[in-house]
């Protein structure tokens, strides 16, 4: 079991598996992605490597993340060998949606069982100004391919930007009202690269909670091992409403999340100065047991919490690095 000096356990791992995205969302890549010279992405059978050791460790859930994770070409791969990890029981993706429509089905079969898709606007012009695409209606196409191809949960990801979304909850409600689909509103986090943007564009949570609970959303309490995001539901709606707050107090008190960069960097915290090198020890079958005292004895050195409150954002430059 993997737990650190506060008493949390981690079961969860989110695993980045490459930095380059083709999207140029605002508050991530504004100017799109460009290559940096150095190491490339975790190969797969580092990945297979990785997977084993957390796995041996009680972890049991895994988000691909990324950048983008669809753009290797080796996805299908990538989750099927994740997917056949034993111990691992829940296989989840976070994507864009790009072609999700032509895609959904085969991930499905590969053994991927959740998906979160982001959808920052429901409103063309703004998905395009905000993502730097216009491509709204082929990602909303591939989430009813999601729906259509029986994943266990299909969730939205909008972040909430002042001025751009934070009007529209209407829009958003609308379209889970008859689809089991969760939508997830995020605050937005600063990190090191949208500084002036965060200022501009940062609203708080709250603006939904408050919005929510007006219009007769009951919030559930949290289930076991359940997420950072606080849940809402209502009679007249099939899907539900989540509400991931990191600027709320005792966000971090539920935290149940590792983070392994593509390059194979472990980070305690999306926040963290620097990430721990695994690479090493991702090389070769017999480095397993290695792996995992590495992995027990590097997260005592996970903080209590943040510091974002002080401003601090340490080495995330920006999510695509190591996955949100
Ligand atoms: N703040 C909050 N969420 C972010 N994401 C990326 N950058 C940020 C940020 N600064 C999240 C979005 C997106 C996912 C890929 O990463 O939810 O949907
Ligand atoms: Fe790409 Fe996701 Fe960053 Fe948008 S938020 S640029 S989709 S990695």
């Amino acid at each position: 079991m993997l737990q650190d000096a506060f008493g949390r356990s981690f079961e969860y791992l989110r695993l980045s598996i490459t930095e380059v995205c083709n999207f140029s969302c605002t508050y991530c890549l504004p100017d799109g992605y460009r290559k940096k010279p150095g190491p490339g992405f975790m190969r797969l059978d580092e990945i297979a490597r990785l997977a084993c050791g957390f796995a041996d460790l009680g972890t049991w859930k895994i988000r691909i993340t990324g950048g983008e994770p669809s753009v290797r070409k080796d996805f299908v791969q990538v989750i099927e060998t994740l997917a056949a990890t034993p111990g691992v029981r829940r296989l989840a993706t976070t994507t864009n949606g790009y072609r999700l429509n032509k895609n959904a089905k085969t991930w499905r079969e590969a053994g991927l069982q959740a998906i979160n898709v982001s959808v920052d606007s429901f409103r063309d012009d703004v998905f395009h100004k905000v993502t730097g695409h216009d491509r709204l209606a082929e990602v909303l196409r591939g989430i009813e391919a999601c729906l259509e191809a029986d994943y266990d949960a299909v969730k939205i990801n909008a972040v909430l930007l002042k001025g751009i979304n934070d009007q529209d909850l209407d829009l958003f409600l609308d379209y889970v009202k008859h689809r089991p689909v969760s939508m997830r509103f995020i605050e937005l986090m600063r990190t090191g690269d949208n500084a002036d943007y965060f200022g501009r564009y940062h609203v708080s949570a709250s603006v939904v909670s408050e919005a929510l609970e007006r219009a007769g959303w009951v919030r559930k309490t949290r289930a076991a091992g359940a997420g950072p995001a606080v849940e809402y539901v209502h009679g007249d709606y099939v899907g539900s409403i989540g509400l991931i707050a990191p600027y709320a107090k005792d966000f971090c008190k539920s935290c149940n999340r590792l983070r392994v960069s593509a390059l194979g960097k472990l980070h305690l915290c999306l926040f963290t100065e620097f990430g721990m090198d695994l690479r090493p020890l991702l090389q070769a079958d017999d480095q397993l047991d290695e792996l995992k005292a590495f992995l027990g004895k590097s997260l005592q050195s996970k903080a209590v919490s943040h510091f974002l409150d002080d401003g601090i954002t340490g080495g995330n430059h920006r999510f695509a690095d190591i996955g949100g």
